[in-house]
């Protein structure tokens, strides 16, 4: 019976070490979740880096056998290879060019590139242990993108599925990376490879047409013998979980304490793991333009900004937590009143139930990343308002932007044009909340997680069939 191998650079659980040794803890990820209808069937397995160094053989062997158990294998990495592959080649060159950030922050060194490499192929090295002809497997983002070839060229007769998580950028941001052509070569052992958005699938073509000496036709692309496609699947979300979750007890009884302490104001959410990709320095001018310009609203409104730490061993986002510190501690000390704090601002990660818990209270959710592969929070806001109620202010650089229409769509540069925004989404008559909450719920309701994991798959098996039809004609 064929088998499918999931496999991505973290695995979908937490692993810390505690004084009684490592503890697990699931992952509330989407993905985790969309993929948990993949992995935990029959012989399927999700391999991944378990996310911490671990040194010792005894220890590894341990953990191996714990997470054997929930079907997953897990890559141990090196702090070197953490240093170079993690920190340095995807997140300090991928990262920053595929956001469009590229003179500020990218560095190209070379031992980043080597340490990519062997880091790949320790990827691949346990995908050979266990899979079989015939099985497919599906791996996931840029830190794995020279995988599906090397799998390839050890394994003819296995389907590859790969999807790209975040934005891919134009040829003229992609042609700068020195290791353009082996990046694309990387992929090109895919049989199927997925983007969110249509644009992605433009950007992508267009590079690989540029670079890559293959013919692509419209989203096929033929290379020597094989013929693979590029195609479009915007990812959903778990939209049961979060419409269910504001009637459970708890998170209801997070709810009213959260009216009763903003019982006066209104409630603007703001979510974002720590990156400068996020736009959280420019919300906060935009935030603090409006408390400037428009005194009347002191008192009356309150920003509620969550900053989940992230990669913080980068330099970037160290010195980005310290912005963000220093511009809300400005703003508050500049604005706050007796009884009035403009910005509550946790810089940690919350439990599911709290981010319920605000996502169904939130008057107004501002989600303005200055790019964004998709950004799952817009659609976690739209699934939790089961009222029809609340405006969500959407960047237009977030894929997201391209389903959710009936958000308020914003240029995340345009502080003025944000700024408006904000002022009216606290002043959007009910009726107008409720035409565009709708319409944006039946979009995430229908387009959820599982759709987008079925259609996926689904697109795998149908290009193989043109694979061999191919062959034979
Ligand atoms: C983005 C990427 C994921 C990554 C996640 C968290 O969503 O697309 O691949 O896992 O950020 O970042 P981290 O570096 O902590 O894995």
């Amino acid at each position: 019976m064929p088998k499918t191998i999931i496999v991505s650079n973290r695995l979908p659980v937490k692993i810390s070490k505690t004084d009684d040794g490592y503890v697990f803890s699931s992952s509330e990820g989407g993905l985790a979740t969309g993929l948990g209808s993949v992995y935990k069937h029959g012989n399927n397995k999700w391999i991944g880096w378990p996310g911490i160094e671990v040194t010792g053989q005894h220890d590894r062997e341990n953990i191996r056998h714990q997470l054997d158990e929930m079907s997953l294998v897990p890559v141990f990495l090196e702090q070197e290879e953490i240093n170079q592959y993690y920190e340095g080649f995807s997140n300090d060159v991928l990262w920053p060019v595929f956001h469009y950030y590229i003179s500020t922050y990218t560095v190209y060194k070379q031992s980043y590139w080597e340490y990519y490499n062997i880091v790949n192929r320790k990827f691949r090295d346990e995908i050979l242990k266990i899979a079989e002809p015939g099985d497919v497997i599906w791996i996931h983002d840029y830190q794995l993108l020279l995988l599906p070839s090397l799998v390839r060229a050890e394994l003819a007769d296995v389907s590859i599925g790969f999807f790209l998580h975040i934005p891919f950028p134009s040829h003229e941001m992609f042609r700068n990376i020195p290791w353009r052509y082996e990046l694309l070569e990387g992929l090109m052992g895919a049989d199927l490879i997925g983007l969110h958005t249509f644009d992605d699938v433009r950007h992508f073509t267009g590079s690989v047409s540029r670079i890559l000496p293959v013919t692509v036709s419209a989203n096929i692309i033929t290379t020597g013998e094989r013929s693979l496609v590029v195609e479009s699947f915007a990812m959903g979300i778990d939209v049961n979980k979060y419409a269910t979750l504001p009637l459970k007890k708890n998170v209801k009884d997070h709810i009213s304490a959260i009216k009763e302490a903003f019982k006066n104001s209104k409630l603007i959410l703001s979510i974002d793991r720590l990156d400068y990709s996020k736009g959280i320095l420019q919300r906060l001018q935009a935030f603090e333009q409006l408390l400037q310009k428009h005194p009347e609203y002191a008192e009356k409104i309150t920003m509620y900004m969550i900053v989940v730490p992230s990669r913080d061993t980068v330099p970037q986002y160290a010195q980005l937590r310290d912005e963000i510190d220093k511009r809300v501690g400005n703003i508050n000390a500049l604005y706050r009143k007796m009884d009035w704090t403009p910005i509550h601002y946790y810089y940690r990660s919350f439990p599911i139930e709290m981010l319920s818990a605000l996502y169904a209270s939130a008057d107004v959710c501002l989600v303005t990343p200055m790019r964004d592969g998709m950004n799952l929070v817009s659609k976690e806001y739209v699934a939790s308002r089961i009222n029809d109620d609340g405006v969500l202010v959407l960047s237009e650089m977030a894929g997201a932007s391209k389903e959710l229409i009936d958000a308020l769509i914003v240029n995340p540069n345009n502080i003025n044009e944000v700024c408006e925004a904000i002022i009216t989404a606290l002043n959007m008559p009910h009726d107008e909340q409720k035409e565009r909450m709708q319409q944006m719920r039946a979009l995430v309701t229908k387009f959820n997680i599982l759709h987008w994991v079925k259609i996926f798959m689904d697109k795998l098996k149908e290009v193989k069939q043109m694979q061999r039809s191919m062959q034979t004609r």
